[in-house]
């Protein structure tokens, strides 16, 4: 006993000055540590731990502006409405209980044109492999004929989802327009109104600036807010409101997502059209890795992070269309030429009013009364991408790139900060509720 007793005071005593150097050696060695992976996590631009919000905080902090602090608008009973609906589980899991195990999750963005959004809706009924997956309809705005053709879909799980800052939830306050606030190129002292101009002196339009914020906001909702999305580590496609979509469009879209890694490395993303919007493709035996194109276009959270990482270029950036913004601030600020792989004919194709656009060939398509006038062929129907092709670089591509200065109307600070504010929600605890 008084040997153990000694012996173990003995120990203490003369080891004391050295545990207290290993304690201090392990300390330094785990802050080198955290710093090391934290910076490597920043270079990668890969996702903090999701199960640690505290570490996400961080994370965050770290790699936007700690100075900067998010603010959102005060909600009418609409917008508070509506987000309480962003909250309900997806549709039809009575008819689709699960989801395939390898699936490409399917978001459509859409505004207020319901004669358009029928047709899309009725053309990926068709599409092969749809009730694979889940189709997330993110809504700018609130429109009740859009709801309902939403509300009648039966083919695939559906989730609906409505921006609640949209400008066109709030009548008579930002992100709407304010009583006092200056239009067009009114002098804000002759005419005691407030708003900052662009860079050619013009005040903010809100009809202008929702399309902006609702794809910013609907980017940071689905890759960081929803429990349906935010652990999601597969492809998510994006598709617009008067984006036909042919058949074989998913099955195409699994295809480049999995040949993606072997065929073009330096690919960010893959492409159902090409970059032009006019074009239906060249119909060769290749693939085709062209510039990012704004239709029908799918990545993961890793190219996600680095979007993110740049919220502050696209946020600040005086320019109201969200894939200009892109193309100009956010893809050049990687340091590579973004690159996104696609087959040699389009599986989605862009749509408008017949007669309104000059100059189409007999490939585009557009509607009359309501039908679309479009001829879907047999190749079309089914995959058309053959994964023993290889691969057709386009470089030195002309169109919007890093110096292009934007057209304007994003020069409002409240503007900015709301846009600056949705690449935090999602991280922060918020600070004003
Ligand atoms: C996501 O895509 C990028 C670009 O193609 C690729 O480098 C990365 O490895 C992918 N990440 C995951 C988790 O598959």
């Amino acid at each position: 006993m008084a040997f153990t007793r000694r012996n173990r005071f003995k120990d203490g005593f003369s080891n004391g000055p050295k545990r207290a150097l290993l304690l201090a050696l392990i300390s330094v060695s785990a802050v080198l540590a955290l710093t090391l992976i934290l910076k490597q996590r920043i270079k990668l631009g890969s996702a903090p731990p999701s199960s640690s919000i505290k570490s996400g905080e961080d994370y965050i902090l770290l790699q936007l502006d700690p100075s900067f602090k998010p603010a959102l608008p005060k909600q009418n009973d609409l917008s508070l409405s509506l987000e309480e609906r962003n909250r309900l589980p997806p549709r039809n899991t009575d008819l689709f209980p699960s989801l395939a195990k390898d699936h490409i999750k399917i978001v459509l963005y859409v505004h207020n044109r319901p004669k358009y959004l029928d047709i899309v809706v009725r053309t990926l009924s068709k599409v092969d492999g749809i009730s694979e997956t889940l189709l997330i309809v993110s809504h700018d705005g609130y429109f009740r004929e859009m709801d309902n053709i939403i509300q009648g879909i039966r083919f695939c799980q559906v989730k609906q989802i409505f921006a609640p800052y949209s400008p066109h939830l709030f009548p008579d306050s930002f992100p709407g327009m304010s009583p006092g606030d200056c239009r067009d190129k009114d002098n804000p002292v002759e005419k005691n109104c407030q708003g900052n101009t662009d860079q050619y002196g013009n005040h903010r339009s809100p009809k202008i600036v929702s399309l902006k914020h609702h794809w910013w906001w609907m980017m940071n909702t689905v890759w960081d807010g929803l429990p349906e999305t935010r652990n999601f580590n597969g492809h998510i496609l994006f598709i617009e409101e008067d984006h036909f979509i042919l058949p074989n469009a998913y099955r195409n879209l699994q295809l480049l997502v999995e040949l993606k890694p072997r065929k073009c490395p330096e690919c960010y993303a893959v492409n159902l059209a090409p970059s032009d919007v006019k074009s239906r493709g060249e119909g060769w035996a290749s693939l085709i890795a062209e510039k990012m194109g704004n239709i029908g276009y799918a990545f993961n959270r890793t190219v996600w992070r680095k979007i993110h990482m740049k919220a502050k270029e696209f946020c600040n950036f005086d320019e109201y269309n969200w894939d200009i913004t892109m193309w100009s601030t956010v893809y050049p600020s990687f340091g590579k030429p973004v690159y996104s792989l696609r087959g040699s004919r389009a599986s989605a194709v862009h749509f408008g009013k017949c007669g309104l656009h000059q100059g189409q060939g007999a490939a585009s398509a557009c509607i009359d009364d309501g039908e679309l006038k479009f001829a879907v062929e047999e190749t079309d129907r089914v995959c058309n991408i053959n994964a023993d092709w290889s691969v057709h670089f386009f470089s030195k591509q002309s169109g919007y790139k890093a110096g292009f200065k934007g057209w304007g109307g994003w020069g409002d600070e409240r503007d900015r900060r709301l846009c600056l504010s949705f690449a935090y929600i999602y991280h922060l605890h918020r600070s004003n509720q």
